[in-house]
């Protein structure tokens, strides 16, 4: 908690806060500190090529914008349109139009600075133009921050399902501002919690323990406690993927919560349910399906359900039909060979991901919860 994070430049390379090891001796570095978008010395010394396209959006183009100017690079915006409905093929194609007719070629390096959903767009657009170019991610959002801006996936969604169109593609390079987190509405900061407080349940009981401990301190936005964070989040992230980039086995525990959640978001109507709300509900529900299994102790699912209302995330859906629910996670990219797979809790700190699991117990879990938003 002392181990503050500060990057500085003094004439030398930047020391990243955190570099992620990739195969095929790839890296992505991570910058995390308080203030980095307006330290002058550390944006100038990031080693952009010449000539960037920044994708934003209008909201956080007016609140950062201007600090693009502290970049040595010349920077053209491009901004696409806010929430989630433009994370499309419509808005992609938009994007590729731009750069095209602006004749950006494969020197170019593609800046992602917002939320999730430009930094996933983004992403893909860097994936795919012109067989791919350079990406930083310059994420804006606590869950952006935490989760969407590193590890490699990017996606646009299909009116069929979230994210069903995308690629592995990681950033060389991630810049986490986290004084950039005091500007977020409350919701929004707050759905980030949700990721944060998974990594703890999956990965890290120390870390678990102490945010329940440290509630006030992350809800008032305090200094360390965000950096905090941020920090220890990117470190577990970077660890599970450092070990499994492309997702064959074990990265499938940052799932945790998300096959409830998915398909939760989409039968609520994408917006309704915030992402990070949709997992707080389905860590529970993932918890509580546990519990029946006979895999983890019912305090065990007390603690989950406890800290995820100290952080004032829902852990009941707002309403849901249980078989759609029920199709919409047969749709997921989860589901292998024919099999719903969930990454069910043993205990704080570990979790297992199985597809073996009693049809009856899903089937009660889904009634209790539908009965709590009847
Ligand atoms: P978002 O990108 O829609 O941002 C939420 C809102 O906050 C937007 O209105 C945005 O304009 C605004 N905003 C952004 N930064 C701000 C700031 N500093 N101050 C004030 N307002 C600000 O939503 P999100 O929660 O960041 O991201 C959700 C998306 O992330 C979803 O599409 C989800 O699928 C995706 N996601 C991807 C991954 C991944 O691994 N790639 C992981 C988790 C989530
Ligand atoms: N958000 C889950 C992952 O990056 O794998």
């Amino acid at each position: 908690m002392r181990d503050r994070i500060l990057v500085r430049n003094h004439g030398e390379a930047l020391k990243p806060t955190l570099a992620v090891k990739l195969d095929d001796h790839r890296t992505s570095s991570l910058y995390i500190g308080d203030g980095l978008l307006q330290d002058t010395g550390f944006m100038a010394a990031l080693g952009l090529p010449s000539r960037i396209a920044v994708i934003s959006n209008q909201t956080v183009a007016n609140l950062f914008g201007s600090c693009l100017n502290n970049l040595s690079a010349e920077h053209e915006l491009i901004l696409i349109g806010d929430g989630e409905e433009y994370k499309s093929l419509e808005t992609y194609s938009q994007v590729m139009d731009e750069l095209v007719t602006r004749q950006f070629n494969r020197d170019m390096a593609v800046v992602a600075l917002g939320g999730g959903v430009v930094g996933d767009l983004a992403g893909f657009v860097a994936a795919t133009y012109q067989r791919g170019v350079r990406l930083v991610q310059i994420p804006t959002t606590l869950l952006a921050q935490v989760d969407s801006a590193l590890g490699g996936k990017t996606a646009v969604n299909h009116a069929n399902g979230k994210n069903l169109i995308g690629a592995f593609y990681q950033p060389e390079t991630v810049l986490i501002d986290a004084a950039t987190l005091r500007t977020l509405p409350p919701k929004v900061f707050t759905e980030g919690l949700a990721e944060v407080i998974k990594y703890g349940v999956i990965y890290d009981p120390e870390f678990f323990a102490w945010l329940e401990d440290n509630a006030n301190a992350v809800l008032g936005r305090e200094t360390d406690a965000l950096q905090f964070i941020v920090r220890r989040s990117c470190e577990i992230k970077a660890a599970v993927v450092a070990d499994d980039e492309r997702e064959q086995g074990q990265r499938a525990i940052l799932n945790y919560g998300h096959t409830f959640g998915h398909a939760l978001e989409a039968e609520c109507g994408y917006g309704q349910l915030l992402h990070g709300e949709a997992v707080s509900i389905g860590m529970v529900m993932a918890a509580d399906l546990a519990t029946r299994e006979g895999y983890c102790d019912s305090r065990t699912a007390k603690r989950i359900k406890n800290i995820l209302a100290a952080y004032r995330l829902p852990s009941t859906p707002p309403v849901f039909d249980k078989h759609a629910l029920l199709r919409s996670m047969a749709m997921d990219k989860k589901v292998q060979q024919g099999k719903l797979r969930f990454v069910l809790p043993k205990y704080i700190g570990s979790v297992f991901i199985t597809g073996e699991f009693r049809l009856v117990n899903l089937h009660e879990t889904l009634d209790a919860y539908s009965d709590l938003c009847a």
